[in-house]
């Protein structure tokens, strides 16, 4: 153990270089280089690192689409892919009935996966209001449901302590003033003001809203949609609330889609992503997610420091497709064994392998084996010490050993002993760092 220790010692002393580079070019999903993306965002405020701390440990959270689109089925840009004439799409409004109890269903849903908050859709690109307004007809109370359904969502996110987020689309395609503010300045502000007042009344109805997810700013930029008063006046009515980046400032946190990009500096961020290809109900969309592949995108994005939001598309009744029910139920029940690889997760470095993905926290490395090999499995360049290793569903001990090179965990079971996902604990003397170059120009080569 000496030698190792010794061996160690040099190959941290040699390789800041090889694990920088490692960062970035280590898989698919790792950051891209700083020079190709945007300006590096400053280091978090105080403020801003109170206000987000519950949302960092939280992780994982339940996205919902709903609204006259679900109602329909075809996916929620519908109306515009396939240019619904306005007087053949707003019926679908009278028909909107979800059935009493919905939103119940899904914050136990989401509580069940372990999902710890929920941003639905109060207004999409369609402009339908799920929320009481009494800035248009077009909404909730005045049309089919006769009911608050962004109230009954907060009342039951609540019920299961969940953190609530409202997502609000600022494009807009049935009012009036929604494509012409982006050419006539009297419409513009009409419009401006009009989209103020939604989102003020959302933040002043419903008690304390933990997130403000903004989409898309189509037509206006931030100059435009008087970003900056907006969020002034979000603050002032919700002082805790966390807000994103899409009404074109910078907001609290990024918001990469359908993809996981990580951020630097210390910059928040937060990946969401569809279960399958469709945000809103679209019935023919079969091309589900799997459970493991759910589970494998979260590890990613809390070993890379960012949050996962993962998004159901329900029905017009308010029904989850059982296909997400069952996805989801068993991401929870392996969730239920594995949290604590998850919720505790810092950033972690150690990301090469062909059958496993990692999370770290403190000196503790969890290897999360997704495709299991059999009897063995190892870990190349990991420059740390292991002091012992265990399985972690059942607490069992497991044998390895560890050479400069190679931790080789040996005499476990030919079947993988958890679904999807098989977590081993490596519980090591220091921050777990993984070299592979160092194994690359260093491992003796044949005949030396
Ligand atoms: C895109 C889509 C929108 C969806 C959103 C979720 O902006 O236009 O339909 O709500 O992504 O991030």
């Amino acid at each position: 153990m000496n030698s190792f220790k010794v061996s160690r010692r040099d190959m941290l002393l040699g390789t800041g270089a090889s694990l920088a580079s490692l960062a970035v070019s280590g898989n698919a999903q790792s950051p891209a280089p700083a020079a190709e993306r945007d300006p590096i965002p400053v280091a978090p405020t105080a403020d801003q690192i109170r206000r987000m701390e519950w949302w960092h440990a939280a992780k994982f959270g339940m996205f919902i689409h709903f609204g006259l689109y679900s109602q329909y089925g075809r996916h929620e840009w519908a109306m515009e892919t396939q240019a619904i004439p306005i007087t053949e799409y707003i019926p679908l409004a009278r028909q909107f009935n979800p059935k009493p109890g919905f939103a119940r269903a899904w914050a136990k849903l989401a509580k069940a996966a372990g999902m710890k908050y929920m941003v639905m859709t109060t207004k999409h690109h369609e402009g339908f209001c799920n929320f009481d307004t009494r800035l248009t007809d077009y909404c909730a109370t005045k049309q089919g449901p006769k009911r608050d359904l962004v109230r009954e969502y907060v009342d039951a996110a609540r019920a299961e302590g969940l953190h609530v987020g409202f997502y609000y689309s600022l494009m807009d395609w049935h009012h009036p003033d929604g494509a012409r503010c982006a050419t006539d300045e009297e419409a513009r502000k009409r419009f401006v003001e009009y989209t103020h007042g939604l989102i003020r009344e959302l933040l002043t109805n419903y008690g304390k809203i933990d997130i403000l997810w903004y989409d898309v700013s189509s037509p206006l930029d931030a100059k435009g949609w008087e970003s900056e008063r907006m969020n002034k006046m979000v603050f002032e009515l919700q002082p805790d609330i966390i807000v994103n980046n899409r009404n074109k400032l910078q907001g609290d946190f990024s918001t990469p889609e359908q993809k996981i990009v990580a951020e630097t500096n210390g910059r928040a961020w937060e990946s969401c992503m569809t279960l399958n290809d469709s945000w809103g109900f679209q019935r023919a969309d079969d091309n589900w997610k799997t459970s493991k592949t759910v589970i494998r995108n979260l590890i990613t994005c809390v070993r890379d420091g960012g949050n996962y939001l993962l998004n159901v598309g329900p029905r017009g009744d308010g029904s989850i497709p059982e296909e997400s029910v069952r996805v989801l139920t068993e991401v929870g029940h392996w969730m239920d064994a594995n949290g604590d690889s998850i919720y505790k997760s810092d950033l972690c470095q150690p990301r090469r392998a062909n059958y496993a993905s990692f999370t770290r926290t403190g000196n503790t490395l969890y290897m999360h084996v997704h495709f299991w090999p059999g009897e063995d499995v190892a870990i190349s360049g990991l420059m740390a010490k292991v002091k012992s290793a265990h399985l972690l569903k059942n607490k069992q001990q497991v044998k390895f050993s560890q050479d400069p090179y190679r931790v080789h965990i040996t005499g476990l079971p030919a079947q993988a002993p958890d679904s999807p996902i098989t977590t081993i604990v490596l519980e090591c003397d220091s921050e777990p760092k993984q070299d592979t170059n160092f194994v690359r120009n260093n491992k003796p080569r044949a005949g030396v």
